[in-house]
């Protein structure tokens, strides 16, 4: 089985969140499934430099842009690099420009990312034809909206892992999309007036999934549906949730080449050097109250500005808070005001460093995630193969991978975590005061941290429900072309 897959970063050549990771990790996982991926990304700056080894097996005309396909073995992934200077070789990150603002054409880098990606279905790569194609995120989705404007048949499964992001762009770009002018309609591309990639991707495929079954049920609500609900309903029969894995070699605290003192569930105890590391890197005051750590974007969705007001609660039981991430001016100020009221205390570290995410995995003892919504999250799987307790909100994919140590779970020795009301700024006080509460006692404490290791965050069953998926799409094919 060959898949074609779409996306726009994957680990470990271009990263901004959770999206690189899967798509950096599930290929590997499917091999033993029988399905051999190859991965479609735009050649950015970075992506050329991290990809040392390429062969050009494409020379194309697309949307007037002139495209050089390069096919690289890279990191253990089958990329195939979407070459459009014009397009993609420019300062800043995938989506921003270097101010910190949309690139002005995504809609036309992303389109044509999708353009290639439907003539890589349609005529294949050298000897290479994909059985299925499927399509990450907005960036993806007009993939599904070109191959059925040039009759591709090969069936098409669209992952969203963010409904927040749904590529909604003016109708006035629409004839320069190169689409049928009937795709601008409502079973298609039109959204409210505008256009939506993601809604083409939606509307388009013929299988929906995404990225863990508790939001494939909430994106169905009005509530975490953010104007989607009524197009994800029309798709219901075909919309399923599958929970991301994490790759267990590159987050392994026995190998993890990052952290200062590698360990496992026998030698949880040798996660001390690595508190005292993160002291150390991260400038905190050295002591025994628990270290709480915050790795995610700064932003709304993640709930990150119901933070600063719960700080005195945690400075007042003695805890410590480090917080790394970028984002929302705002937060971020509120943030800032509190690592400068509490010095040593609070910590507030702007950027994206893989290297310091591990670390303050190994050395933390707590990691929050507050997130208003969260389709799956990938930090709390982090945390808990790391034996850092998590915190988290209960939606999504955060909901369904924590088991909250409330009484039954704690008598039947399955609490790995603490979960709290999303939005409530009480409900988080409350969860961190139990957590701190249960950290006082090492022997509750270290139970937790036993169950939260031994949690199996594999792509094992995932990868196998992907392959499933595949297979019966290929089927269903074959019999109705039949
Ligand atoms: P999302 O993709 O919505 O941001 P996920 O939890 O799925 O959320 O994935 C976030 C990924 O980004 C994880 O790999 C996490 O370690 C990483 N990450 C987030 N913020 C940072 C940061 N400031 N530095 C390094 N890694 C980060
Ligand atoms: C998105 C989601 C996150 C998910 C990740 C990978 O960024 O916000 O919840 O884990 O994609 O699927």
């Amino acid at each position: 089985m060959a898949v074609l897959a779409v996306a726009s970063e994957a680990f470990p050549v271009v990263k901004t969140g959770g999206l690189a990771d899967v798509i950096g990790s599930l290929p590997k996982a499917l091999l033993s499934q029988g399905v051999a991926t190859r991965t479609l990304i735009p050649a950015y700056p970075i992506v050329l430099a991290n990809c040392g080894d390429k062969e050009v097996v494409g020379q194309m005309s697309v949307l007037g842009e002139n495209v050089t396909l390069w096919a690289s073995h890279c990191h253990g992934l089958e990329l195939l690099l979407v070459d459009c200077p014009a397009l993609f070789d420019r300062r800043g990150g995938p989506y921003l420009d270097d101010q910190g603002k949309d690139h002005p054409d995504n809609w036309r880098r992303f389109a044509l990312l999708s353009a290639v990606g439907a003539r890589i279905a349609a005529e294949g790569v050298e000897d290479w034809r994909p059985d299925i194609v499927q399509l990450h995120d907005w960036q993806a989705g007009l993939t599904a909206a070109y191959m059925r404007a040039a009759s591709v048949d090969i069936p098409t499964i669209i992952t969203i892992h963010n409904l927040a992001f749904q590529g909604q762009f003016p109708a006035s770009v629409f004839p320069a999309l190169g689409l049928p002018d009937h795709f601008f309609h409502v079973n298609a591309l039109e959204y409210y007036g505008d256009i939506s990639f993601l809604k083409a991707g939606i509307r388009m495929s013929d299988a929906v999934t995404t990225v863990s079954p508790t939001y494939a049920r909430e994106i169905l609500s009005e509530e975490l549906g953010m104007g989607m609900a009524g197009v994800l309903q029309s798709r219901r029969s075909v919309l399923s949730g599958i929970v991301n894995g994490i790759d267990e070699d590159i987050w392994n605290p026995l190998t993890d080449p990052y952290i200062d003192q590698n360990y496992g569930l026998e030698t949880i105890e040798q996660r001390q050097a690595n508190r005292e590391a993160v002291e150390r890197v991260f400038g905190l005051t050295p002591g025994d109250g628990a270290i709480i750590s915050i790795i995610s974007r700064l932003t709304w969705q993640k709930g990150i500005d119901l933070l600063a007001p719960v700080v005195p609660g945690i400075i007042d039981r003695g805890a410590r808070l480090i917080v790394i991430g970028e984002g929302d001016p705002n937060i971020v100020h509120g943030l800032a005001e509190q690592a400068q009221m509490h010095s040593g205390r609070v910590v507030v570290h702007l950027g994206f460093s893989e290297e310091s995410a591990h670390l303050l995995h190994a050395g933390s003892d707590i990691v929050i995630q507050p997130s208003r919504f969260e389709p799956c999250g990938l930090t709390q799987l982090y945390a808990l193969r790391y034996g850092a307790i998590p915190i988290v909100a209960r939606t999504g994919g955060l909901a369904e991978t924590v088991i909250d140590a409330n009484e039954a779970a704690i008598a039947a020795g399955v609490a790995t975590g603490f979960q709290f009301r999303p939005g409530s700024i009480e409900d988080l006080y409350n969860a961190i005061d139990r957590a701190l509460t249960t950290f006082e006692n090492v022997r509750s404490w270290h139970r937790l941290q036993t169950q939260a290791m031994r949690t199996d965050f594999g792509w094992g069953r995932s990868a196998d429900r992907y392959a499933r998926l595949y297979r019966q799409l290929t089927r269903r094919h074959a019999d109705s072309a039949g």
